[in-house]
């Protein structure tokens, strides 16, 4: 693992924060046994992992046969990140994961397509905004010197997770080697329940109409702020200082951005990403 600054290591091409893992426990993963039933969320960071954890988490509880843990962070356990060394292949099914990675970093045997995955991903400049804060508060990441200065780290892929750029294309152009659902935070935004039913129809999972309506309620950003188990809050309180749950909303980028800056991020997304004909929501 090449240390790149005191809060960012770099391996097999992609980097994460500095002190959360290792390159044995990257290397590990490609030997790790997939189940058919286990259930992976995988973003870039700030594109609305907490929330997508607590609709897959609510889901699955209703549908029943989920083992309960103390809270989100602990049911859906990063991949890549081994703080406990807890071993997975002890967990009993359904197991759910939660990982930022690109796609070459994941355990091979997702790639039997039975494993489901559902990814998520942030129009990019409200995903800049809200990495921006985030790193302002979080102990495990570099404090930007200026909104400015964190945009060009960015944009050039010089944070935790890498370049959005490369993720975004990764997981997208390696789309037909999974059982990948693709969502955006922004039509989680739009209409929640349709996002929710969404993810229960590709989980597979039958949940009456009050059910539904159930995950709904314990996803609102108002609820989820106040729930315990899924307000991120007990990761808070040694590292971070400020709010997991900041906003929620689209389209905050336009308080801070620059209209120079805001092109320059059109520019990118379409040199980069053109060809891909991604649709995105801005307000
Ligand atoms: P903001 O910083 O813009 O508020 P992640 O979980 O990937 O780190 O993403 C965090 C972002 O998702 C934060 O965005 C946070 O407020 C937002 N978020 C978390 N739960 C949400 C919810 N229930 N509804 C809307 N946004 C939510």
């Amino acid at each position: 693992m090449e240390q790149i600054t005191e809060h960012l290591c770099r391996y097999k091409n992609h980097n994460f924060a500095a002190g959360l893992t290792t390159a044995e426990h990257i290397d590990s993963l490609q030997s790790f046994e997939i189940r058919d039933s286990d259930i992976f969320l995988v973003t870039y960071l700030k594109s609305g992992t907490i929330w997508t954890q607590q609709i897959i988490i609510s889901i699955c509880e209703l549908a029943g046969g989920l083992k309960e843990y103390e809270n989100n962070f602990q049911q859906m356990p990063w991949l890549e990140y081994r703080e406990d060394n807890e071993d997975y292949s002890l967990r009993p099914s359904p197991r759910l994961f939660t990982s930022h990675m690109i796609p070459a970093l994941m355990p091979p045997g997702l790639k039997d397509k039975k494993a489901k995955i559902i990814y998520v991903m942030r129009n990019p400049k409200d995903n800049i905004v809200s990495y921006y804060h985030f790193s302002s508060v979080c102990a495990d990441m570099e404090t930007p010197k200026s909104f400015e200065h964190f945009l060009e780290q960015y944009l050039t892929g010089n944070v935790s997770g890498g370049s959005w750029f490369d993720h975004i294309r990764e997981w997208h152009t390696k789309k037909e080697q999974y059982n990948i659902l693709f969502l955006t935070y922004e039509e989680m935004i739009l209409d929640l329940k349709a996002a929710v039913t969404k993810i229960c129809t590709f989980l597979g999972k039958n949940l009456s109409e009050g059910d539904i309506e159930q995950v709904v309620e314990k996803s609102t950003f108002k609820n989820m702020k106040k729930d315990p188990k899924a307000n991120y809050e007990f990761v808070l309180q040694d590292r971070i200082s400020g709010n997991f749950m900041r906003k929620g909303q689209v389209g905050d980028w336009k308080n801070i951005f620059t209209a120079a800056q805001s092109q320059r991020v059109d520019h990118l997304l379409q040199e980069k990403l053109g060809d891909l004909s991604l649709k995105f929501i801005w307000e």
